[in-house]
């Protein structure tokens, strides 16, 4: 996933909007003083369920988080994306800085390589290394694994891997940046990892990218892992890629654990293939890492976070991939770590046995409803209906539906009806659940397939550039999207367009110039894209004026803006009706060609 679907995933725009104004819970909506313009009477909306705003008033406009932050703030797009990532705890890799390559990532990685190799040494041979020695001697690694992993020690010390490094050419900001040495509130800095089992990180190309650190007693907390920096980003690192790439090619299956230990010890007991996603859930990124490996994954999770976990990321991951996703749920209060050393057959078997994470979800619904009885079917629907919903490949999900159906005794018609009504889950998380458990699949703004082919149509056919006053920036809800439109009607060349756009949005721009478009009836696909947009902005515009028109009548609005707003909403009905006639007339067309 890209770091501008990433921080469309992290942020809710309720939360975002709610920064600058007042919101007011209004039935689906939120409403408030427009920030925009100056009034009395509220005709601002936040829409959660689509994840955008209206203004009713003077402004008559409205967008997503993006063009929010744009228009508040007076910054244009790759600002706000900034200021948004902040805010949402993304890291905007260094590659989209400008300038920022090459040379300083190089240095970091030799700094983290010379201290891992510090900490090996001090693990195989100091004396101060003896406790760390009987620690992992303790939990039965091996010298091999010691080596392989170049498992190490931090020791007890303020200063000595910085005097290590400063020895070495490095100097403290180099240090800091890598995360090696912390900075104290008196502005002198010391090492981060003091009195530790050290785990040095690696990426697929064997860099070594952070350290994770585990304490050699019961002391908290347990693990300190390496901060985000310009070459470490946890949540798109996997543990143990390095040494298990060969074996998840070989045997074409990717097992993610969670934990450093789980990898360490399955890979001791020839189990080569698994990876940790080192304690946060598994994410888009990791799976997406992965799938160029294989597109079979499976998830160790613990009993007690398998439903939602699998549940909430197992469909979207699917997707990802293309693939099924398997999940293995672990006895209670059991890691792979444990499972594997207690009995490497039971982890085999555990592995062999793994559920496709829709049937595990089957499973844990049966076993908790009473199906026998009406409340128990329709409970159950309701659990399985929107999951099956996310499924993209029309043919799996259809096989979940004959499941249910059969499962639930009712006809394969009436299930089908029901998931066709389903949207992506309404309402999404407030403010008081984490932003992670957000899952991509759910987001309305991730991906917008008609607006996508239009632009895809428009960028490799120039032909169609003197077309385009058809359209306007208007019709892109997406804000990347928008600003990609905009960009592409500015300038005249492909190379000059990458120029104008912020460096973040190239991934998708390279992704709509490299789409698969079949090159025939161009300008037939164009007019019918255009079409289509205009219908699916218009809709949305419609069902956002219905909804404040449903909540001014029930609230007793002003005649005035009632007024107003129904006409906004008859003009909107009109400019559909002319989509729609326009639709049909080219049908007639079409057919009129084909005689
Ligand atoms: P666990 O608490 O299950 O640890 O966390 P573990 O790996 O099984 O370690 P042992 O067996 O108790 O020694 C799982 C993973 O979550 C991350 C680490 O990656 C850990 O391996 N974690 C856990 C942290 O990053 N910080 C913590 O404080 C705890
Ligand atoms: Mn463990």
């Amino acid at each position: 996933m890209g770091v501008i679907d990433e921080v469309k995933q992290r942020t809710d725009i309720v939360d975002v909007v709610g920064q600058y104004v007042t919101l007011t819970k209004a039935g689906r909506t939120f409403r408030a003083l427009c920030p925009f313009h100056s009034e009395k009477h509220p005709s601002f909306f936040v829409y959660p369920e689509q994840q955008s705003w209206h203004c009713f008033g003077a402004c008559n406009t409205g967008g997503d988080v993006f063009s929010f932050i744009m228009k508040k703030q007076g910054i244009d797009f790759g600002e706000a994306l900034r200021l948004l990532a902040q805010r949402a705890g993304v890291s905007i890799p260094s590659r989209f800085e400008p300038e920022a390559e090459g040379k300083e990532r190089q240095r970091l990685y030799q700094a983290n390589e010379a201290a891992a190799l510090y900490f090996h040494n001090l693990l195989l041979d100091s004396s101060a290394g003896e406790k760390a020695r009987s620690y992992v001697i303790g939990r039965g690694f091996s010298p091999k694994t010691i080596a392989d992993f170049q498992l190490g020690f931090s020791p007890n010390s303020w200063e000595g891997l910085k005097q290590y490094l400063t020895d070495r050419g490095y100097s403290e900001s180099e240090l800091l940046n890598a995360g090696l040495i912390i900075e104290a509130e008196t502005g002198k800095t010391h090492d981060r990892f003091r009195n530790r089992l050290m785990f040095p990180i690696r990426d697929a190309r064997g860099h070594v990218t952070g350290f994770g650190a585990r304490a050699l007693d019961d002391s908290l907390p347990k693990y300190i892992n390496s901060p985000q920096t310009p070459i470490f980003d946890k949540s798109s690192s996997l543990y143990g890629i390095n040494l298990a790439m060969a074996a998840i090619r070989q045997q074409n299956l990717a097992v993610i654990a969670e934990g450093y230990m789980d990898v360490i010890t399955a890979h001791q007991n020839g189990f080569h293939n698994a990876v940790a996603s080192m304690g946060t859930s598994v994410t888009e990124k990791q799976v997406s890492t992965l799938k160029r490996l294989t597109k079979n994954i499976t998830l160790a999770l613990d009993a007690d976070a398998a439903g939602e976990e699998a549940m909430l990321r197992g469909v979207s991951f699917e997707n990802t991939l293309g693939a099924e996703v398997k999940v293995i749920i672990l006895p209670r209060g059991k890691d792979p770590d444990d499972v594997i050393k207690e009995d490497a057959k039971s982890w085999q078997k555990l592995v062999e046995e793994a559920l496709p994470v829709v049937d595990y979800k089957f499973n844990v619904v049966t076993s908790e409803l009473d199906l026998t009885t009406a409340k128990g079917k329709s409970a159950a629907a309701d659990e399985l209906l929107p999951i099956i919903a996310e499924i993209k490949d029309t043919v799996r999900q259809a096989h979940y539906l004959q499941k249910l159906a059969h499962l639930l005794k009712v006809s394969e018609h009436s299930i089908e009806a029901a998931v066709t009504r389903i949207r992506p889950r309404q309402g999404r998380g407030r403010a008081e659940e984490p932003k992670q458990e957000v899952a991509t699949h759910l987001h309305p703004l991730l991906s917008s397939p008609i607006e996508e082919y239009c632009l895809a149509l428009l960028l490799q056919h120039p032909e169609l550039k003197d077309k385009h006053e058809e359209l306007s920036p208007e019709y892109f809800e997406n804000s990347e999207n928008r600003e990609i439109f905009i960009a592409w009607q500015r300038s005249d060349k492909i190379e000059s367009l990458k120029e104008e756009l912020e460096p973040a949005t190239h991934e998708h721009l390279d992704s709509l110039l490299t789409r698969n478009l079949l090159n025939t009836k161009i300008e037939q696909k164009y007019a019918e894209c255009v079409l289509r947009l205009r219908e699916k902005s218009l809709r949305s515009l419609a069902t956002k004026i219905e909804a404040v028109l449903a909540l001014e009548a029930q609230s007793g609005g002003r005649a005035a803006d009632l007024a107003k707003l129904n006409e906004q909403g008859i003009e909107v009905n009109i400019q559909l009706g002319k989509v729609f006639a326009q639709k049909s007339q080219r049908r007639l067309e079409q057919r009129g060609v084909r005689k």
